[in-house]
């Protein structure tokens, strides 16, 4: 049963605040993936408290390693690449996480029992196939749900082949599940990846691992060899940029405001948001950059400008910007002209169809849109004033969905009247984004 909605009847007020946000999800979950098969103990600070990063942490505990979480600190004991120790009929519970329910299939290819991968209403509707086609290549079996979905079984081999995947979707989930399962393969599993998030390269250069990376414009070839042993990992996970942007985009649309956001990751594959808004007039920069293991980091400065313009997007930017669209068109709909977002038909395989709840919204709010399958356009009004009952309902419970609509409510001017479901759906990503939303009422 769902909860009471919130309700918003007014709008944010001009503001000039410095705000954290909490831990980077894609680097929580792929830190405590990486430390399950450590020799050792790895420590992480400011690891992401949220359903999807505990879902990952039961999922290694199910497979015998131990994990402490104390006041922000997480500590989990790996017993080596291939030191998990479970019993027969294990059940994996993903919840919500379609990067832990893809990425632990790469590192399960050689488990000896058969394993069943299950996940929640949202996941459960979402392509698996996509990663056990390719994993399928290196010799384990799978069976799936109506051959695409969840729940899945995997049937582990020891008699693993390396292979060579072309990537074509820029999905950093694939790419990374098949990294992990060329882990556990002698020879060299070559992968042709479309660009996408690069945290699981990174963490394998920094650990030393047996990589190569060549950065083509617009592929990368990853090629990978059986890992002997990986050492401990301590780290200090950064601000989560997918979770800033609600706030960068609350800046860029609420008149004379100011916001500094501290200490976030800028890795180049995530910041397209920033690339895009840039491009549309919006005033944004970074202070403070530092490089940290690898990943870029840095306070990010938005300073409102009322002036912001039509974009032709440029599809390469897509990868870059894929959990962030749904807040980019609420930019556009205040922009001057139309804007055009195209190739985009990966961003109806998130938590729920984000093309069409994007499409919905701005419905909603009084925009003209025109839909396809893969792009949108977008008819900008500079000037709109919204007076009406506004009521979202969002069936698949998706966390993106849900803030977005409450950064739409807060700063498109007009009367009306937000009601708002689902707002436990933010407990997947970000479960602080109401206590620092309230900062702004
Ligand atoms: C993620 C990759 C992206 C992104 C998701 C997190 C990751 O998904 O949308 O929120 O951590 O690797 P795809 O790989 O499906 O593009």
């Amino acid at each position: 049963m769902s909860s009471n909605p919130i309700l918003i009847k007014k709008r944010a007020d001009r503001f000039n605040k410095i705000i954290t946000v909490t831990g980077d999800k894609s680097i929580s979950i792929r830190w405590v993936l990486f430390s399950s098969l450590a020799n050792g103990i790895s420590k992480a600070k400011n690891i992401l408290i949220s359903q999807d990063v505990l879902a990952s942490i039961n999922a290694i505990k199910k497979l015998g390693i131990k994990v402490k979480l104390k006041k922000g600190i997480c500590e989990i004991t790996g017993n080596g690449i291939n030191g998990y120790k479970y019993k027969k009929n294990l059940v994996i519970d993903a919840q919500n996480s379609g990067t832990l329910g893809r990425l632990i299939l790469g590192i399960l290819i050689n488990t000896p029992y058969p394993i069943k991968l299950i996940g929640d209403k949202s996941l459960s509707k979402r392509d698996f196939k996509r990663v056990t086609d390719p994993l399928s290549k290196f010799g384990v079996k799978f069976k799936l749900t109506k051959n695409k979905n969840l729940p899945l079984t995997i049937y582990g081999s020891n008699r693993l082949k390396p292979f060579f995947y072309k990537e074509k979707k820029g999905s950093a989930q694939c790419k990374s599940a098949v990294m992990f399962g060329g882990m556990r393969v002698h020879g060299v599993t070559k992968i042709k990846a479309k660009k996408s998030r690069n945290h699981t390269e990174l963490l394998c250069k920094y650990l030393k691992l047996p990589i190569k990376i060549k950065n083509k414009k617009n592929h990368d070839i990853i090629k990978i060899q059986k890992v002997k042993k990986i050492k401990p990992i301590n780290y200090e996970i950064p601000s989560d940029i997918s979770s800033s942007a609600f706030f960068i985009v609350l800046a860029v649309l609420t008149k004379n405001s100011k916001l500094l956001i501290k200490n976030v990751n800028v890795n180049p594959s995530r910041t397209g948001i920033i690339t895009i808004l840039k491009m549309m007039g919006a005033k944004i920069s970074f202070r403070n950059k530092k490089t940290y293991k690898g990943e870029k980091r840095a306070d990010i400065k938005i300073v409102n400008n009322p002036n912001l313009n039509a974009i032709n997007c440029p599809s390469k930017l897509n990868s870059e910007a894929i959990d962030e669209f749904l807040l980019i068109f609420l930019v556009a709909a205040k922009a001057k002209g139309i804007s055009y977002f195209k190739n985009l038909s990966e961003l109806n395989e998130k938590e729920s169809p984000r093309l069409k709840w994007g499409a919905k919204i701005l419905k909603m709010i009084g925009i003209k849109t025109i839909v396809t399958k893969n792009s949108i356009k977008i008819f900008g009004n500079p000037n709109l004033k919204t007076n009406r009952k506004i009521t979202i309902k969002n069936y698949l419970k998706d966390h993106r969905v849900f803030m977005t609509s409450v950064i739409a409510a807060l700063s498109f001017e007009g009367k009306s009247v937000w009601k708002i479901y689902d707002k436990e759906s933010i407990n997947s990503s970000f479960p602080e984004f109401l206590n620092i939303i309230r900062k702004f009422i």
